[in-house]
């Protein structure tokens, strides 16, 4: 990636006040946690109609947990990585408004140390009963639980997040959507931004006036939409950004 992308990316990031970030699975990818598309990604391996709908969670649980489980067990091993700690190293440093909005549910960006992160798609570090909706640490779950695990009302346990067909958390959207319209720089780091609502956000910030940085390795929709594309991982071009427009200020 040419010198000149992140220069022009720092410069926009020390003009701004109010630094909205969404970010998706890409960004926890250098944490051990595959993102959902592409080849390695979960929906290769496991059909997302047939794993990851609210209908398949009511139809068969336990099959719906085989993937759940997958997913739980690699957040549970996760480290946040240079990515995360360089995004809570920019909200710390007081000089913008810095606001996390990602579709990620693996706790990451709070682990590293962000204050202010608005979870569109749940969390999966808590697990919630389907009958009592009673709630309980994903990590108090026996390695060796029969699957599904139940709660102690009887009811079905279940990961806290969001499945294709439900609801996102209340009020998560909105807080998101008046974050993204008070923006002057929205970047958007490590997601394909194919699900909506949340895809739906960068294009809100470019008509309320932000500026776009993409970060990711690969080409997306929103590529040619950006002012400024920073091809490569999250955990490598962000703390060099930060490095770059902390130079910039000197
Ligand atoms: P995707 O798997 O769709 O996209 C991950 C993106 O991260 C891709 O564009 C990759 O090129 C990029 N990427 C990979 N490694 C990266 C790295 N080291 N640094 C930066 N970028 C990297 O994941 P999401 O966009 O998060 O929803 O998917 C959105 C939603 O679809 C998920 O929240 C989930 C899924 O279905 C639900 O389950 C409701």
């Amino acid at each position: 990636m040419p010198e000149k992308f992140l220069e022009n990316a720092a410069r926009l990031l020390s003009k701004a006040r109010r630094v909205v970030i969404l970010t998706g699975a890409g960004i926890s990818a250098e944490s051990g946690i595959a993102p959902f598309r592409g080849s390695g990604g979960i929906w290769s391996r496991y059909d997302p109609m047939e794993y990851a709908t609210a209908e398949a969670f009511a139809r068969d649980p336990g099959k719906v947990w085989r993937m759940l489980r997958e997913l739980g067990d690699q957040i549970a091993r996760a480290l946040p990585n240079e990515g995360h700690r360089a995004l809570a190293r920019l909200e710390a440093s007081g000089r913008f408004a810095v606001d996390v909005v990602t579709q990620n549910v693996d706790g990451l960006h709070q682990r590293a140390g962000s204050q202010s992160v608005i979870e569109l798609h749940g969390s999966g570090r808590e697990l919630r009963c389907a009958s009592c909706d009673g709630r309980t640490a994903a990590d108090a779950l026996p390695a060796d639980v029969a699957l599904p695990p139940r709660c102690a009302c009887g009811g079905i346990l279940r990961p806290d997040v969001v499945l294709f067909g439900e609801m996102l958390p209340p009020g998560a959207f909105d807080v998101a959507r008046r974050l993204t319209q008070a923006a002057d720089l929205f970047m958007i780091v490590g997601t394909s931004a194919e699900v909506a609502p949340a895809a739906s956000l960068p294009a809100l910030a470019r008509d309320h006036g932000a500026r776009l940085i993409e970060i990711n390795p690969e080409v997306t929709w929103l590529s040619e939409r950006a002012d400024v594309v920073l091809r490569g991982a999250a955990g490598d071009i962000l703390p060099k950004l930060l490095a770059m427009e902390m130079g910039d200020r000197k």
